[in-house]
């Protein structure tokens, strides 16, 4: 398997939309490498699911507003940033292009974009930083952690992220093992050797423990290490930086998460590729919503494709959406110059979409939809 399948950096014409993005893209990654990319787990019912659910809700549009002077501003964590996408945190980059993580957050910068790096990212989070901050109007920058056992080392990433200007981290609950994905487990995909998680170097991996007879690899070992609720006092209790969390889709972990001290709370569930069956997030948006009640922001990624499905995002009270798959298609395609087409195109379909259903501002995005 080549490493970094393809090079490319310039657009491909007729490439119109996310979905054209992801067909293109197709044609020029390793098939493994697209398993790894596109796959979920299981038989992909979530995964299916995400997609179509945004695009089962009806719009309802007014016509003959007065629209002028409308944007797509919007608030979060205390600070305005220029729309509410965001880049969603996904490892590995280099495998889609040999300029990785840092095309992708010179796109999100230029695009006013947020960018949220994953943990396990093939750049080092400093060099990221340095391309992202200097922007004026950049979004959001954010840092994906996984909790590690090693928690001498990922007190020291955390510092170094503090370091390096990122303005909130991101803690991933959802994924203490890896779902079954079996699409990956056919294609037979291994990460090439020289694609590795450049920020994690260090850190001491626990050995497997040895095993009485009836015992669990997964719950007498694996799970010894899992994050748990009071895992969240001491990530805190380390760090200045706001804390969110993401993957959490039940209303009363919803709740926990705020009383833990959570910033916030995303509504995820992995993109499909964690525990299949699991309902959409469009889905699930709405029961967090209501237990959150308004007392942080509550973000949503999953099957994001369309800038009518980050306006009804908006309208079922989401404070932005983030944006997974589309972004690598794009890499993949184009390096930085495919990223911010990805980008554009979303946030042009979103303003469009605005103007269309009479929508001056994503505070008035609720009114949008059919049912309200
Ligand atoms: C991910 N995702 C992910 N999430 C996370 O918290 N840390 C990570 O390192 C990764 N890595 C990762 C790799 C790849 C290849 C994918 C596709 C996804 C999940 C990601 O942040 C997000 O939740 C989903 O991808 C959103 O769904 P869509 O937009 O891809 O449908
Ligand atoms: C994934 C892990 C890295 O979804 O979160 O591939």
């Amino acid at each position: 398997m080549s490493s970094a399948s393809t090079t490319a950096q310039t657009l491909p014409d007729g490439v119109v939309t996310l979905a054209d993005h992801e067909f293109h893209a197709r044609g020029l990654l390793d098939e493994a490498v697209w398993a790894y990319f596109n796959g979920g787990a299981a038989d992909e019912l979530t995964l299916r699911a995400n997609a179509q659910a945004w695009q089962t809700i009806e719009l309802l549009p007014r016509v003959m507003r007065q629209l002028s002077g409308g944007h797509t501003r919007v608030n979060l964590l205390g600070r305005e940033w220029p729309h509410p996408i965001l880049v969603a945190p996904m490892a590995y980059q280099r495998l889609a292009h040999p300029h990785a993580e840092q095309a992708t957050a010179l796109a999100a910068a230029a695009l006013g974009a947020g960018l949220v790096l994953s943990t396990q990212a093939s750049t080092l989070l400093e060099d990221v930083a340095r391309t992202v901050l200097p922007e004026p109007d950049r979004g959001p920058l954010w840092f994906q952690l996984y909790l590690l056992p090693d928690r001498g080392f990922m007190k020291t990433l955390v510092q170094r992220a503090e370091a390096a200007g990122f303005d909130a981290l991101v803690l991933t609950v959802d994924a203490p093992v890896q779902g079954a994905r079996d699409r990956e487990r056919r294609a037979g995909f291994r990460r090439p050797a020289d694609i590795t998680a450049v920020n994690l170097v260090g850190r001491v991996a626990p050995s497997p423990l040895s095993l009485r007879p009836g015992q669990s690899r997964l719950f007498d070992d694996l799970m010894t290490h899992a994050p748990t609720w009071d895992d969240i006092a001491w990530l805190r209790s380390i760090t200045r930086l706001p804390v969110l969390l993401k993957g959490v889709v039940h209303p009363l972990d919803a709740r926990q998460a705020l009383s833990c001290g959570a910033a916030g709370v995303i509504v995820s569930n992995h993109g499909g590729r964690t525990l299949d069956t699991m309902p959409a997030t469009a889905t699930l948006l709405p029961r967090v919503m209501q237990a959150v009640a308004g007392d942080a922001p509550v973000l949503v990624d999953g099957g994001i494709r369309r800038g009518t499905d980050v306006l009804k995002a908006m309208a079922l009270g989401a404070s932005a959406v983030l944006v997974g798959r589309p972004v690598l298609h794009g890499l993949a395609n184009a390096g930085a110059t495919g990223v911010a087409h990805v980008l554009r195109l979303l946030r042009d379909e979103l303003e469009i979409s605005m103007a269309l259903t009479g929508c001056r501002t994503l505070s008035h995005a609720a009114a949008t939809l059919s049912h309200a």
